[in-house]
């Protein structure tokens, strides 16, 4: 495993990141047994993952995270999340400062811990400008409570107006999307700002376990997040992971790992979070960090 350094702020990623989003309750990802948390965490180290990424609007992801913690709390740099809330079946993109200091100091109190090592804003909120929401993160950067900041699913002008001293940039970057992320990932490399793709196997699909579509609660994160999984959708996505699976048996990989070295591929990606709720999902995703791709490889998955 490779680790990227967070400049400025002493952290090291490992390049493949534990995505603790599927740890939530069962609602997002129609899970019907909780996850066995801290085997994940265990198969996570044991294969060099050291850094881990949830947020409070994952249910009870930040909680089995804190229990799972216990102990060995400076084993992992924890990542969580600000700025979206439930409200009833809506979520609300919340960025006011009284709703920051609100979901920083239950953060803590959820994961059992003093300090985050990397605190985000989870999306923009057009009520609040960016730059007023971060002001308030750099107070709590000051105070000691988080180590870096950084945002999630912003703009490449949103980007090209953060200052300085923002960390990171998390956005969606997978083989589904190929071409989504790039532009982005281009402008981060311009600010040297470190970019964490997340949603690298599109929810579980490009690990090519869906041989037809599947069929999940109407709720579920893999209906309205990933858009993937029915109908027209789940038909185009067909070339691409036949083209997965052909490659994959040719470098004697699983599709999960090769498309976890695709994203790495890229110059400039700094780390990329993958969500796992096995230890054997996670030692087979750490794995597509020793997958080399030449250029040609890449251009192939990509169908160019
Ligand atoms: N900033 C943001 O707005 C944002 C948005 C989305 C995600 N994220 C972050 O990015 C992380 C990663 O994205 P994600 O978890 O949404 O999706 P993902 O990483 O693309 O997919 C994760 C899911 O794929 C399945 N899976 C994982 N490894 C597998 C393997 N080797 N073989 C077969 N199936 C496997 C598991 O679900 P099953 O076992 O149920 O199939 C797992 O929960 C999230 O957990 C979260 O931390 C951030």
């Amino acid at each position: 495993m490779n680790y990227y350094h967070l400049k400025n702020t002493g952290l090291h990623l490992s390049v493949v990141g534990l995505g603790a989003w599927p740890f939530s309750s069962g609602y997002d990802w129609s899970n019907i047994d909780a996850p066995d948390v801290a085997s994940v965490l265990s198969a996570a180290r044991e294969s060099g993952i050291n850094w881990i990424d949830t947020a409070p609007i994952y249910e009870e992801s930040e909680k089995r995270l804190g229990a799972a913690l216990k102990g060995r709390r400076e084993q992992f740099v924890l990542a969580t999340k600000c700025g979206l809330v439930k409200n009833g079946a809506w979520t609300d993109h919340d960025l006011h400062p009284a709703t920051l200091q609100k979901q920083l100091e239950n953060s803590l109190r959820a994961l059992r811990t003093d300090v985050i090592d990397l605190y985000q804003i989870h999306y923009p909120d057009p009520t609040v400008a960016l730059e007023d929401a971060l002001a308030v993160l750099f107070r709590f950067r000051e105070q000691g409570k988080i180590r870096a900041i950084g945002v999630c699913n912003i703009t490449e002008q949103q980007l090209l107006a953060l200052p300085a001293e923002v960390d990171s940039v998390q956005q969606e970057f997978s083989l589904i999307h190929a071409q989504k992320g790039k532009k982005l990932l281009d402008a981060c490399q311009k600010k040297q700002i470190a970019f964490l793709g997340y949603g690298t196997l599109g929810g579980g699909i490009l690990s090519g376990k869906y041989k037809q579509e599947p069929n999940f609660r109407r709720a579920d994160a893999r209906n309205y997040f990933y858009k993937c999984y029915r109908g027209e959708s789940f038909d185009k996505l067909q070339p691409l992971l036949a083209r997965v699976s052909q490659l994959a048996q040719q470098k004697r990989t699983s599709m999960a790992g090769l498309s976890v070295a695709w994203a790495l591929s890229y110059p400039g990606v700094s780390s990329v979070l993958v969500g796992a709720k096995t230890t054997a999902q996670v030692l087979q995703n750490a794995q597509g960090a020793v997958v080399h791709l030449n250029e040609e490889e890449k251009a192939y998955l990509e169908g160019l």
